[in-house]
C-alpha cells in the first residue's frame, strides 16, 4: 500500500469561474430537483416497498441513515462491485454499505468460509478457534497486543470511552467536532450542530446531538476542533485533572475526508501523555481500506486503543477494541467487565479470518492503489476541464470529491454547501453508480473486486455533473 495521499487539491482556480459552475446555488437546485425526478422513474419497485414497510418499520426503514430523499433505495443482491436494486438497476457500488465493503460482495473466499461455519453452529456464547486467529491478524496490523470484541463500531467506541475512565478514574474524554463515533450517549456530542450552537472556535461548545443525551452527559465529553492542538493543551488546562482521554479518527471521515496536520496524530499522544490521559484512534471507518494496519501504520503513529468495526468481517456485523497492556489488562482483571452475548460470534469470526487472511492481502492493496490512482486522475481531469471548484481526496480504497476549496474542519463544513454533495451523489446513482447518501459527508469505497471500468463509471458520472452545470446537457 503506497504511503501517499492522493490530493489534488489547488484544482481550485475555477471556483466562481466557467459561466456558472462556481457558485450557483440555484442552478444546483434546478438540477437536483431534475435528477430527482429520474430517480423516482426509475425505482417505482423501491417505493412500493417503503410505502408497505412504512406500516411496520419506524419510518420505513431499519435505519434512520438508509433513507435519503427522494426515496430510499432497496438493493436485492450484490456480487463482486456490483449492487441491483429492488427495480433491477445495477450499480457499481462505492457506497460500500458505508465503508464496510472492501471485499467487495459475495467474495468467494468469505463465502466459503461463512458457509461452512453455518453447518457446524452459529453461536455458542463460547470462545472458538478462530477468535485467536483473528485477534493474532489485528494485533500484528495494528500493533497493539491484546483485543476484545463486540458488534459494532458504537460498542468499539464505546469501550474506548469507558476504558480510558476506569484507567485514569477521570469523567471526561475530548472528541473533534463534527466527529461521529457512533450513537451512544458520551459519543453523540457535536456530531452536526448548527452554526448557532458551536460557540467559540477554540473551545466549542459541547452541544447533544439529540434530546436523548442530558446536558450534563454532554458536558462530559469536552469538544476540540479536528487538527487544533493548542485547543486540546487548552482543554486540557481548563478541565485540568479530569480528562481520561481523547477519541479521534486518524483522517477524519464524517464531513467529508481530511487528512491530519502533518505532525499531529504524534503531537496528541505526546501531549495526552504528559497529562496522564490517553489517546484512542477510531479506525472503525479507516481500519482495513487505508492501509493493512489502518490509519496506525499509515501515519506510523500507534495509539492507546484502536477502535474498529465495519471492514473488519466482510460484511457481517462485528467490532473490536485492541489496546496496550495498561488498559487492556483493566479487562483480563475484570476491572472493566467487557461483555457481550455475540462477541466474538463463530460465523463473524469466520468471516473475519477469511477476510483477514485470505481477501485482504498485500495483492489485494497494490490493486486499490492502482484503482485509486486512476480514479482520483479521472477526476481531476474533469474538475480542471469543467473548473469545478474543490478537490480531490484519497487515501487506499477510500476518497471524495469536496466541492469545496477548504475543508480542513466542522467550521469549514458550515460553509460548504450542501447541494454540491446532494446532486453529486444524484448523478452517481441515475448514472450506474451507489455513494452514501449525504454527499458531502461521505466517502467512495472501493472494493479488492472493483475493476477500472467500475472507476470510468464513476468518472463519466462526474463529467455529466459537470457538463449539465456548463449549460452543455447531462
Ligand atoms: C468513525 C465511525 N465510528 C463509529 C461508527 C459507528 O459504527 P456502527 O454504525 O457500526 O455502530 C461509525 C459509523 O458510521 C463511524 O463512521
Amino acid at each position: 500500500m503506497s504511503l501517499s495521499s492522493t490530493t489534488t487539491a489547488g484544482l481550485t482556480d475555477g471556483a466562481g469561474q466557467g459561466g456558472s459552475v462556481g457558485g450557483d446555488l440555484a442552478l444546483l437546485d434546478r438540477l437536483i430537483g431534475e435528477q430527482e425526478q429520474v430517480m423516482l422513474a426509475r425505482t417505482a419497485r423501491s417505493q412500493a416497498l417503503r410505502a408497505e414497510a412504512r406500516g411496520v418499520l419506524a419510518g420505513g426503514v431499519a435505519s434512520s441513515w438508509q433513507d435519503a430523499p427522494p426515496c430510499a433505495v432497496w438493493i436485492s443482491e450484490g456480487r463482486g462491485s456490483k449492487v441491483w436494486d429492488a427495480d433491477g438497476n445495477e450499480y457499481s457500488d462505492f457506497h460500500g454499505g458505508f465503508g464496510v465493503g472492501v471485499a467487495g460482495h459475495a467474495h468467494p473466499a468469505i463465502v466459503a468460509a461463512v458457509s461452512e461455519r453455518v453447518t457446524k453452529g452459529t453461536h455458542f456464547a463460547q470462545p472458538v478457534e478462530d477468535t485467536i486467529v483473528v485477534a493474532r491478524e489485528l494485533a500484528r496490523r495494528f500493533g497493539l497486543p491484546l483485543w476484545r470484541y463486540n458488534n459494532s463500531g458504537t460498542e468499539a467506541t464505546m469501550d474506548a470511552f469507558h476504558l480510558m475512565r476506569v484507567a485514569t478514574g477521570r469523567p471526561k474524554v475530548i472528541k473533534v467536532e463534527g466527529s461521529y463515533h457512533g450513537h451512544h450517549d458520551s459519543a453523540q456530542v457535536s456530531v452536526y450542530p448548527e452554526r448557532a450552537e458551536v460557540g467559540s472556535t477554540s473551545a466549542p461548545n459541547s452541544v447533544p446531538a439529540n434530546p436523548s443525551i442530558p446536558g450534563p452527559f454532554a458536558e462530559l465529553t469536552v469538544i476540540v476542533p479536528f487538527g487544533d492542538l493548542g485547543a486540546v493543551e487548552h482543554a486540557l488546562a481548563i478541565h485540568s485533572g479530569q480528562i481520561a482521554g481523547m477519541i479521534v479518527e486518524p483522517v477524519m471521515m464524517n464531513i467529508g475526508l481530511i487528512p491530519p496536520p502533518s505532525g499531529y496524530l504524534a503531537a496528541l499522544k505526546e501531549l495526552l501523555h504528559s497529562h496522564g490521559a490517553y489517546l484512542a484512534f477510531d479506525e472503525v471507518k479507516t481500519g482495513f481500506g487505508l492501509a493493512p494496519g489502518g490509519a496506525t501504520e499509515l501515519f506510523g503513529v500507534t495509539p492507546d486503543l484502536v477502535c474498529v468495526a465495519k471492514a473488519m468481517a466482510g460484511g457481517l456485523p462485528c467490532g473490536a477494541i485492541g489496546g496496550v497492556p495498561e488498559l487492556m489488562n483493566l479487562i483480563a482483571d475484570r476491572t472493566y467487565e467487557q461483555v457481550g452475548t455475540f462477541n466474538g460470534n463463530p460465523l463473524t469470526m469466520a468471516a473475519a479470518r477469511a477476510t483477514l487472511t485470505e481477501v485482504y492481502t498485500d495483492e489485494a492493496y497494490r490493486h486499490l492503489d492502482a484503482l485509486r490512482a486512476r480514479q482520483v486522475a479521472g477526476c481531476r481531469r474533469v474538475m480542471a476541464q469543467y473548473e469545478l471548484p474543490g478537490y480531490v481526496q484519497a487515501f487506499g480504497a477510500k476518497g471524495a470529491v469536496i466541492f469545496t476549496d477548504h475543508l480542513s474542519n466542522y467550521r469549514d463544513f458550515l460553509d460548504y454547501a450542501d447541494q454540491w454533495g446532494n446532486a453529486h451523489w444524484l448523478y452517481q446513482q441515475n448514472g450506474g453508480v451507489a455513494l452514501p447518501p449525504w454527499g458531502k459527508c461521505e466517502q467512495w469505497t472501493m472494493s479488492v473486486q472493483h475493476t477500472s471500468d467500475d472507476v470510468d463509471r464513476f468518472v463519466t458520472n462526474l463529467e455529466t455533473m459537470a457538463q449539465a452545470l456548463r449549460g452543455s446537457g447531462a
